[in-house]
């Protein structure tokens, strides 16, 4: 499940303008910040493939990456907060909604929530809307690495994790595959190249 080679090729605000080839594809999606661009990299061993920033916001279109020719991580732009214009933000989110809910080729969504923060609803919401609209989804556990700050909340990734799983137990019957990562020192990496290569059936 190894990545040979990995290739920018186009980035879309509709849907309609993302390639017609019918390639497997799979989307990165997430709070802004959550580190959906860095773990792009991290899969794909390249530093600046997708750009990152810590500044929420950096990604603001339907990012289409192939990798070894045949098939595509896909990076979005990320919901809640971000530094750009309330009306730039809701015209994302509704082109990503309108994508998930419209792309044929989309094999499983891989929905990133930060490890480091305790819960949010907002991610809980957001896990909720794709399972009310049957998306198949992956919860991606991210910045596994940082260390628990008072700040906040003074938990452990770990316990920020298992807090999670059981809020979202109230919305599914079968809890989603999770996986914990982190980019900074590519946690997870094989993992989630394994489980998508399972998911395309090769
Ligand atoms: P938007 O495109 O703005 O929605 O953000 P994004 O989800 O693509 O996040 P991005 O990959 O740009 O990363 C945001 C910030 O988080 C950057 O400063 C990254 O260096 C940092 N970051 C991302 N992943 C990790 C991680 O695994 N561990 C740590 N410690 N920091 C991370
Ligand atoms: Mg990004």
């Amino acid at each position: 499940a190894q990545v040979v080679n990995a290739d920018f090729v186009k980035s879309s605000v509709r849907p309609d303008d993302c390639p017609r080839d019918g390639l497997p594809e799979f989307a990165l999606v997430g709070r802004s910040n959550v580190g959906k661009s860095s773990l792009l990299n991290s899969l794909v061993r390249r530093k600046r493939l997708a750009l990152t920033s810590k500044k929420p916001g950096k990604t603001q279109c339907i990012n289409h990456f192939k990798v070894n020719d045949s098939w595509y991580l896909v990076d979005l732009p990320g919901y809640g907060y971000a530094s750009a214009p309330q009306e730039a933000r809701t015209n994302w989110d509704e082109f990503t909604r309108n994508y998930f809910l419209s792309r044929e080729n989309l094999v499983s969504v891989f929905l990133l929530i930060d490890a480091s923060i305790p819960a949010k609803k907002i991610d809980l919401d957001y896990a909720s809307w794709l399972g009310q609209n049957k998306v198949p989804m992956t919860l991606v556990f991210t910045k596994c690495d940082k260390r628990r700050k008072k700040k906040n909340g003074g938990r452990r990734p770990e316990e920020n994790v298992e807090t999670f799983q059981s809020l979202i137990r109230e919305y599914f019957e079968a809890a989603p595959p999770w996986i914990m990562t982190s980019s900074v020192i590519n946690q997870g990496r094989d993992e989630i190249l394994l489980h998508m290569s399972q998911l395309r059936n090769y």
